[in-house]
């Protein structure tokens, strides 16, 4: 996975790395630098909490094909409690998913967080809102921004070529993707074994605070979704949405948020995560068991709790297992799948113009079709080429980037309402752990602008 990195770099990564890492006990979440795929077979060791964070999660070992004849998952309702998003969207989204209009330029600076999945070349993720070694995603999961592979939800773009492989799975408990990325292309710090964005966070707020989610995969309709869960680090990306609750598995749990460090593979169910870079597929599927739990032949579950100790709020209280599981229950079956060349948005990153409407994969039909039906807006004026990968410190390059944007960009799907910005997540969350610039760190942020 490293393929791209000259070794200097490599070194000069971890180090900053390590450096940083260091502080992000702070926020909780126990980490570690270890980026390496876990291999295949091998046991897990005990002890979870400590045991490295990430997307790529613990080692893991084989699990059944298949949901055990005895599982049954209950009958999907979509308007079971705790599905649809009750509350109000974040401030600084747009108050429903949509394209920017044909002629808009994309804000690049955008506070949007409001991510939507609605296809393989048609979602969003999300990533440090500024550049530069502090944005290790441990650092800032209240801050972060959305990055869509489309020109929608008033939201950054992510750069074409960002993206190594996506593969989307709609099951009647949920819809998921997971892929290969480099990261660096939207703000994540090479190396960074990154960490678990969901909705609830310390406050129950989100993480990202102001963070909201859609899809239309599930109903045909753009629909707001209570529970979510995704990881994203430096060189993978994961997200589930949690569409429908059963008597017997509600949304929170088939959504389940507390088991940030054991990564995209073991959370989502994906048996075939190492060969699935360079793809793309868009596949139908049984649900996977819930998260760390483990049907049982009596119709109950057993239960693995990833462990973890409050080292920040006294009373300090520890909770979860010792023994972390070798893996998930089952690996789900998939069918009707779709395979798909690559990816593509077509803008230019030099500008991020959109000159036409989008083309995006009709999920489940194999083929491509331009969006029809989008606004159109006096074409945008760039005066300054607005980028992702800023220099300086990070609050100069958004406030002066947001400025020269051009004016003719707000239309009415862009997020008008941006301005109001929420105060709590736009301050730097990781103020504690600013490390000095060096020489060092200058070279790694510049190596992650060619990648
Ligand atoms: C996925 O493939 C791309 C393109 O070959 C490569 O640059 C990247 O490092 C790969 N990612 C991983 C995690 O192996
Ligand atoms: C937005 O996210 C918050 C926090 O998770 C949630 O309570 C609220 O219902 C969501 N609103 C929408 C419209 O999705
Ligand atoms: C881009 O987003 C930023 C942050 O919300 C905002 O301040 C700025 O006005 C936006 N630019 C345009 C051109 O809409």
């Amino acid at each position: 996975m490293f393929a791209l990195v000259p070794p200097t770099l490599l070194l000069a990564a971890s180090l900053v790395n390590g450096q940083t890492t260091a502080s992000t006990a702070a926020g909780g979440a126990a980490s570690s630098v270890t980026t390496a795929p876990a291999a295949a077979g091998t046991t897990v060791a005990t002890g979870a909490a400590d045991a490295g964070a990430g997307t790529w999660g613990p080692a893991i070992t084989n699990a059944p094909t298949g949901a055990p004849s005895y599982y049954s998952y209950g009958t999907p309702n979509p308007q079971a409690p705790g599905v649809l998003a009750k509350f109000p969207n974040g401030p600084t989204n747009p108050e429903r998913p949509g394209f920017y209009p044909i002629g808009a330029q994309v804000n690049q600076t955008s506070l949007s967080r409001l991510l939507s999945l609605n296809g393989v070349d048609d979602f969003c993720m999300y990533g440090p809102m500024e550049p530069g070694p502090d944005s290790l995603i441990g650092n800032v999961e209240p801050s972060v921004v959305a990055y869509c592979t489309q020109p929608r939800n008033g939201a950054r773009l992510i750069p074409d070529g960002t993206i190594h492989s996506a593969h989307v799975i709609k099951t009647p408990l949920y819809v998921q993707i997971h892929g290969f990325w480099d990261g660096t292309r939207i703000n994540i710090p090479a190396g960074d074994t990154g960490g678990e964005l969901d909705p609830h966070g310390e406050k129950n707020e989100g993480n990202p605070i102001g963070g909201n989610v859609t899809t239309n995969l599930a109903t045909g309709q753009d629909t707001f979704y209570e529970e979510w869960m995704s990881f994203v680090s430096f060189d993978q990306f994961c997200l589930r949405i949690c569409t429908a609750g059963t008597d017997k598995v509600n949304s929170g749990l088939q959504c389940e948020h507390k088991l940030d460090i054991m990564g995209c593979r073991f959370v989502m169910a994906i048996p075939d995560l190492y060969s699935t870079n360079g793809t793309f597929t868009f596949c139908e599927g049984e649900p996977a068991a819930p998260p760390g739990l483990y049907p049982l032949p009596n119709g109950d579950f057993s239960t693995f709790r990833q462990r973890w100790t409050d080292k920040n709020n006294p009373p300090q209280y520890t909770v979860g297992d010792l023994v972390t599981p070798g893996a998930p229950a089952y690996w789900p079956k998939t069918s009707n799948c779709q395979t798909f060349s690559s990816i593509s948005n077509g803008i230019d990153p030099a500008n991020f113009l959109v000159k036409s409407a989008p083309t995006v994969h009709v999920s489940g039909s194999g083929s491509a079709a331009a969006v029809t039906g989008l606004a159109t807006t006096t074409p945008a004026t760039v005066t300054t080429p607005s980028s992702v990968i800023a220099t300086g410190k990070p609050t100069d390059a958004a406030a002066s980037s947001g400025a020269s944007g051009a004016s003719g960009a707000s239309g009415a799907n862009t997020a008008s309402r941006a301005g109001e910005s929420a105060g709590a997540s736009s301050k730097p969350s990781g103020a504690g752990a600013v490390a000095p610039i060096s020489a060092l760190v200058v070279l790694v942020a510049a190596a992650a602008a060619l990648f």
